[in-house]
């Protein structure tokens, strides 16, 4: 558990994310490309947590990556994800913004949006993916299910990153969850260590699970992106 004390409790304080009318998901429009990453005007998600999540989906070697976002909300981190994935499902059972033809991944693909719930409607996405961002149902539970379940989603080399790695609940979700997994993996716990205040309690930071690495793909990721 966190030190309440802590000073980056009073400079990161959010609110709990509301439900209300679907909008466009906000995006930033800073003509340059790394402040339009770093733009966190919006959301419930750090400038560290954006450019956390950047640097993972630029680090991993395959040429073509599925993601998933568990959790969409009002589609901030979504326009974080899609700009460095090939391929963009989201899913959440109350999504705050409307799906849009012209939002793009990388590959220029569309983002699909799924009205549902993890991890019963994950079955309706095309699997294996290559990375998910869990940021849904945040009680240990939720975690837990989501955990379980994304065991034989994930391609091998794949990465699952868990927003509000210090929030309890998440926490011991995760943990409960990962020791349970049969495939190899490692579980980077708060692997980004920032810290939240909401109503809700110290939430923020993320843990991630990298999933049996492939000698193939791991060893030189330049050289398998460009052969
Ligand atoms: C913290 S918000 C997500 C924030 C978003 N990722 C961002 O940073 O912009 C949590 C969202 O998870 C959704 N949610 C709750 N339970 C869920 C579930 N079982 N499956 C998918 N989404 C869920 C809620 O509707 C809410 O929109």
């Amino acid at each position: 558990m966190s030190d309440s004390s802590d000073p980056r409790l009073t400079r990161n304080v959010f609110d709990s994310p509301t439900m209300g009318a679907v909008a466009e998901a906000p995006d930033s429009p800073a003509a340059h490309s790394v402040e339009r990453l770093l733009d966190a005007r919006h959301g419930l998600i750090q400038i560290a947590e954006r450019g956390f999540l950047y640097g993972i989906l630029s680090a991993m070697p395959q040429k073509f990556i599925r993601a998933v976002e568990i959790g969409t909300w009002t589609g901030t981190t979504m326009h974080v994800l899609r700009r460095a994935c090939d391929e963009l499902y989201c899913i959440d059972p109350e999504p705050q913004w409307p799906e849009n033809p012209s939002t793009l991944t990388r590959a220029g693909n569309p983002v699909h949006l799924l009205k549902g719930y993890s991890p019963r409607d994950l079955e309706r996405l095309p699997a294996p993916f290559t990375f998910v961002f869990v940021d849904g149902d945040h009680s240990e539970q939720g975690v837990y299910r989501d955990t379980i379940a994304l065991e034989p989603l994930m391609e091998r080399g794949g990465v699952i990153c868990y927003h509000d790695a210090n929030h309890p609940p998440v926490e011991r979700g995760l943990l409960a969850a990962s020791k349970e997994w049969k495939r190899p993996h490692h579980l980077f716990h708060r692997a980004c260590d920032t810290l939240s205040q909401t109503p809700d309690g110290i939430f923020g930071g993320i843990s991630v699970i990298t999933v049996e690495s492939d000698p193939n793909q791991d060893k030189e990721p330049w050289r398998f992106l460009n052969p």
